[in-house]
Parts: C-alpha cells; sequence; structure tokens
C-alpha cells in the first residue's frame, strides 16, 4: 500500500515543443489545448495574477498590525521566499512543459499522494484566491460607485454569513451580487479562449501598471521621512496574547504580505499553450516575479511615507493614504479604477489556471474524467471551467471568507515547498533529463527554499491549523474515496 502510495509517474526526456503542436499525450484527432502564448504574454499573465488585493488591500493591515514601516522589509523577505521558489518552478516547467504545475513536478519526484496533497493545495490556492479577491473586487467597486452617486442596496453586495466569534451568523445580505457577477463575467471569457484570456489580461496590465506608476511618482513628492520612524515599532502583546511589531512582526507582516506575490506560479499552469515553454517559461515566472517586486517595494516606501503606519488599516490603504492630500484627489480616483482592474486580472488569471490543474489531475485519473474535457473549438478545459467558476461564484457570493487570504497563503507555501525539494530530488534521481533552465547553486536554493516557505507557512499555522487540516482531511476523502482507485498510473503498475 505504501508503495502504491508513492508511485512515481514517469518522467520522459521532453524533445523541443514548438507553437501548433499538441498537447501532452493527446489522442491523434482529440481536441487538445493550443500553443498560443509568446513569452511576453506569459510575464503579462504573472503580473496579472500578482498584483491585486495583497498591494490594494492587505498592506496597510501589514503595516498597521504587525511590521509598521518595516513592511518594507516583510515585502523583502516574501520576495526572497518566492525567489527561491521561482527559480525551482522555472527549472521544472521548463524541463516538464505540462498544465499542471507543482502538482505535476511533485507527482514525478515525490510520489502519487503527495502530488494530491500539492494539487490539493493548488485548488485551495487558485479557487479561494479568485474567490477572496472577487469579494475585495466588490467591495472597491461598491465604494466606488457610492462615491459617484450610485449605490448598490447593501443586502445585495454582501454575504449571508458571516462568522463572529467563531458562531456562524446571518448578515442581514442576501448575496454578494458584485462578486458572482465579475467571476461569471470572467469565467464566460475564459470558457472562451486562452488567445481572448491573454488579450483582455494585458490590457488590465497596461492600466494597473500605469495607475501605479502614477501613483509613486505623483505622491512621492507628499512623502514625510518622519512617517518613518520608528522604522521597526517596539514589539507590544495585545489583549488576546497576540505579538505584534519588532522583529516578530516583521516575520508575520511577511507571512501577511506573501499573499501579495501569489500568482508567478499560475504561469506554469499556461505551459501546454506557450508557443516555445523551454524557453519562455522560465521567462514569465521570473519575469513576471521581477517585476512584481520592484513595485511592491516601491509602493510599500511611498505608502509608509504618506501617512502613519498605524492609520493604514483599512480595506483601501492606497487610497486611503491619498485622502488626506486634496490636491492628490484625482490620484485618489485613478489609483481606485487601477485596483479594480489589478483586482480583476487576478481574478482571471486564477479562474484560468485552476481548470489547468484540474485537466492534468483529471488525464491522471485523479479525479473524474469530465475535467479533462476539451472544447472541439475553443481549445479549452471547458466544463472544468464551467464548474470551477461556478463553485468560485457560489462560495464569493453567499460565504463569509474574511480568513481566507491566509489560508490561501498557507496553500501556495506549501506547493512551493514541494516544488524546492522535487527539483532538488529530480536533480539526484534523472541526471539524464534535459533542463533548458537550470536553477543556478541548486544545493542551497533548494533546502533554504524549502525551509523558508516552511517557516512563513508555520505563522499562520499556529493561528488558523484547524482551517488547514480540514481542508488536508476533505483532500484525503476524495482521493482515497476516488484517486487512489482511479489513478491511471496504478492500472499501469499492478
Ligand atoms: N497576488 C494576488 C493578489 O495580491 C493573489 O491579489
Amino acid at each position: 500500500m505504501l508503495k502504491e502510495l508513492f508511485r512515481i509517474k514517469p518522467v520522459e526526456p521532453a524533445g523541443h515543443i514548438d507553437a501548433g503542436e499538441p498537447f501532452e499525450g493527446s489522442l491523434e484527432g482529440e481536441a487538445t489545448l493550443k500553443r498560443t502564448l509568446s513569452a511576453r504574454q506569459l510575464v503579462l499573465l504573472g503580473i496579472g495574477a500578482v498584483i491585486g488585493a495583497g498591494i490594494f488591500v492587505l498592506s496597510g493591515h501589514a503595516a498597521a498590525d504587525h511590521a509598521g514601516p518595516a513592511v518594507i522589509i516583510s515585502y523583502i523577505i516574501a520576495a526572497i521566499a518566492c525567489a527561491l521558489a521561482a527559480l525551482c518552478y522555472a527549472e521544472f516547467a521548463a524541463m516538464l512543459p505540462v498544465s499542471g504545475s507543482a502538482y505535476s513536478y511533485a507527482y514525478s519526484t515525490l510520489g502519487e499522494c503527495v502530488a494530491w496533497f500539492i494539487g490539493w493545495n493548488l485548488v485551495l490556492e487558485y479557487l479561494f484566491a479568485s474567490t477572496s479577491v472577487a469579494v475585495g473586487w466588490s467591495g472597491y467597486v461598491v465604494s466606488f460607485l457610492n462615491a459617484q452617486g450610485l449605490s448598490i442596496p447593501a443586502s445585495l453586495a454582501a454575504a449571508p454569513f458571516e462568522v463572529a466569534g467563531g458562531v456562524l451568523k446571518h448578515t442581514g445580505g442576501i448575496i454578494n451580487l458584485p462578486a458572482v457577477f465579475i467571476i461569471a463575467i470572467i469565467g464566460s471569457l475564459c470558457y472562451v479562449g486562452i488567445t481572448q484570456t491573454a488579450f483582455v489580461n494585458a490590457i488590465i496590465v497596461a492600466i494597473k501598471i500605469t495607475v501605479i506608476a502614477l501613483f509613486v511618482a505623483f505622491s512621492i513628492r507628499y512623502v514625510h521621512p518622519e512617517n518613518w520612524q520608528p522604522f521597526i515599532p517596539e514589539r507590544v502583546i495585545d489583549s488576546a496574547g497576540q505579538g505584534h511589531y519588532g522583529i516578530e512582526g516583521i516575520i508575520r507582516g511577511a507571512a501577511v504580505v506573501f499573499f501579495s506575490y501569489i500568482g508567478f506560479d499560475a504561469v506554469s499552469t499556461s505551459a501546454g499553450e506557450a508557443k516555445n515553454p523551454q524557453r519562455d517559461m522560465p521567462i514569465g515566472i521570473l519575469g513576471s516575479l521581477a517585476i512584481c517586486t520592484v513595485i511592491y517595494i516601491a509602493v510599500s516606501i511611498v505608502l509608509t511615507g504618506l501617512m502613519p503606519y498605524y492609520q493604514l488599516n483599512t480595506p483601501q490603504p492606497v487610497a486611503t493614504a491619498l485622502e488626506i492630500y486634496p490636491s492628490l484627489s484625482k490620484l485618489k480616483i485613478v489609483v481606485e479604477i487601477g485596483a479594480i482592474a489589478g483586482l480583476s486580472s487576478v481574478i482571471l488569471v486564477m479562474s484560468m489556471a485552476l481548470p489547468r490543474i484540474f485537466y492534468t489531475m483529471s488525464r491522471d485519473g485523479l479525479i473524474p474524467k469530465v475535467f479533462g474535457k476539451v472544447h472541439p473549438r475553443f481549445h479549452t478545459p471547458h466544463i472544468g471551467t464551467l464548474i470551477s467558476c461556478t463553485v468560485a461564484a457560489t462560495l464569493a457570493g453567499l460565504l463569509p471568507i474574511g480568513l481566507l487570504g491566509e489560508l490561501v497563503s498557507m496553500g501556495t507555501l506549501l506547493a512551493f515547498a514541494g516544488v524546492c525539494l522535487g527539483v532538488l530530488v529530480l536533480r539526484y534521481t534523472r541526471k539524464d533529463l534535459k533542463r533548458p533552465f537550470r536553477v543556478p547553486g541548486v544545493v542551497f536554493v533548494a533546502p533554504f527554499g524549502t525551509a523558508i516557505c516552511l517557516f512563513l507557512f508555520w505563522q499562520p499555522f499556529k493561528q488558523h491549523w484547524h482551517l488547514m487540516i480540514g481542508w488536508t482531511l476533505l483532500g484525503l476523502l476524495i482521493y482515497f474515496g476516488y484517486g487512489y482507485r482511479h489513478s491511471k498510473l496504478r492500472a499501469k503498475q499492478p
């Protein structure tokens, strides 16, 4: 039994792949995903997935509650963890250009049940990232419309339930309609085609990068260096026994802002649709992460310089920081539009990534075949897209999701740790494989990457372990109820 749980999917050395070639393992005449994405589109997909709620919503909370102005260091720590993981992703994605991302990498290195566990965490990442960002999007849109004198009834912009003091309570809301609306629109786009998805994403990314550049350029003159003092506020313990600020606060802040970087890994789920994945995957993954890191550090420096950190704990900290400067009121409106655009592209890329994970798991027999179906005309995993967007829209419309940001980060950090470990394992077990991109200094990068990801994982896990354990148990139930018995690898290796 133990041997079966850890069976490894053999990796074949891949030849050169080009635009128009069919997708891995496809049969003659079968509809497959379409290879159309260029290196530039991959970088834009990465930026589209990364810049969103993390900077526009969570940055203020991380500064006000955890790190103070030293949230800048929190952003740097989270960037180091992501850079190490991104290098490992880049090696894998160029070597195994398949759409299953970390799930597929783990299947070829650490065995089936670890792959399932990582795949299940990717489901957590993509499903709940799109859901929680859709709720953030709804908040931004409703407050923007309100400011323009157009109001949506409160009961139609709030989930009917919330968790207060550990108990599920009725909020007076009926449904969060804007959140359902944005997922439905984006889901339809993902259903119709990867080219259309990439095109719309490119437009949104152009808008949000322009807005961020305008924010930094115009507000930098209003920075008051005294707002950076004390740079690391003295550690305090609150009435619930939780520590804030100091070194501990910087680390806790890094775990919170880690959410901001999530998404560059989603680029690897489109490896099956890249024209030249062996060359372009590393460019897409590392390029998008590098650009976003520079942007985050610049924004966090300016943001904490505009306003005292303890006043930044609002749902729209970037707009809040501009509110106190009347001459920047127009910039505030531009920033709000940029945030709405930014959040939309995160939902877009996450909604694109999830069905592709399902697609690969289904082709391995670990989830039902229906998730592996490809639309004969659109060449998209249309049924998986329909199912995953329906679930996401339902969750976003009806359920309280305040806690989900940390849950998303925990799932992602476990997947990152698995990828770092996997890259090292494969260096020793399959020296023969062609590696178009090699992690430099892998003996240092891979273990350090694993350690820092697990360390950041541990920070929220201490508080929210019951949610994580619950999610894992649900995954194990599905694996032993379906995946274990239907695994194609099991049929091949009795
Ligand atoms: N990184 C994405 C965001 O910040 C998930 O919204």
